[in-house]
């Protein structure tokens, strides 16, 4: 029997620790900023004076419909991961194939129907089936985000927005494809690769038959972090199995 359950909806609103954590992480780009100031523009010295203001404000390029993207992942827990990331709306499903530095490949299958598999392979192969009872994000999840203003991260010149204390999202200005994004729990994902319409087959995708016919391992998937709701905007907790 698999493990499935629902989080639980009192955990859902407590997010403002890790935000925190986010701004100290865009700090050091003051350094960068410093390096690089942008000779047109005027410092917004309110809140954020490593960030320059431009009128009128951009608006967020929505993701393709179908891509694949390699992502350099800071967890901040000291722990890095690569993530295979194959964004498919038409199929209705997000997937994140994550190698663990030095660790285990973790399969990460988020239907649109609110299902998510996680698994991996091999001789201590495990699998975890969780509703998070919401899809994946549109499109356009970032409609409506805030504009902070325009900074350098990772050597490219940025717009960045932020939504509901729960991403901060970077955009590279001149070819208007991500370059980063942070979650309000301090995880940063940074974009190496954008590959605009590939596509992930679906055999792939396909949650191995062991999911459907084994016992879950309680104590697995301890690494497990947030799964993003951008439908509701609302963050979902880290999943429990204590529950
Ligand atoms: C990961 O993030 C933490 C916290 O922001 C930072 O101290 C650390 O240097 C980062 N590690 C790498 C390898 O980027
Ligand atoms: C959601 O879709 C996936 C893939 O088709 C399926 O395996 C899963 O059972 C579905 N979940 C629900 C709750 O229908």
């Amino acid at each position: 029997m698999t493990i499935f359950l629902t989080p639980n909806p009192k955990m859902t609103t407590n997010i403002g620790y890790g935000s925190k954590i986010t701004f100290q992480a865009i700090s050091v780009l003051i350094f960068f900023f410093l390096l690089h100031p942008p000779n047109h523009l005027a410092f917004d010295s309110n809140n954020e004076p490593w960030l320059t203001t431009i009128e009128p404000e951009p608006t967020p390029t929505p993701w393709p419909e179908q891509f694949h993207a390699l992502l350099y992942m800071n967890l901040t827990s000291t722990h890095l991961q690569l993530s295979d990331l194959w964004y498919d709306w038409p199929n209705g499903r997000n997937v994140n194939i994550f190698q663990k530095q030095l660790g285990e490949l973790l399969y990460d299958i988020e239907w649109n129907n609110g299902t998510s598999f996680y698994y991996t392979f091999g001789a201590d192969a495990e699998c975890q089936i969780y509703d998070f009872g919401v899809g994946i994000p549109r499109p356009d999840f970032l409609d409506g985000a805030q504009y902070l203003g325009r900074v350098v991260t990772d050597g490219f010149l940025c717009d960045l927005w932020e939504k509901v204390d729960f991403i901060w999202y970077y955009e590279d200005v001149v070819t208007r494809r991500p370059v980063r994004w942070d979650f309000y729990d301090g995880i940063s994902s940074h974009v190496m690769t954008f590959e605009i319409g590939a596509v992930l087959p679906d055999s792939v995708a396909q949650a191995p038959a062991y999911c459907f016919t084994e016992p879950g391992d309680k104590n697995g998937f301890s690494t497990l972090y947030v799964v993003w709701d951008f439908q509701r905007i609302k963050p979902h907790p880290k999943p429990s199995l204590d529950e």
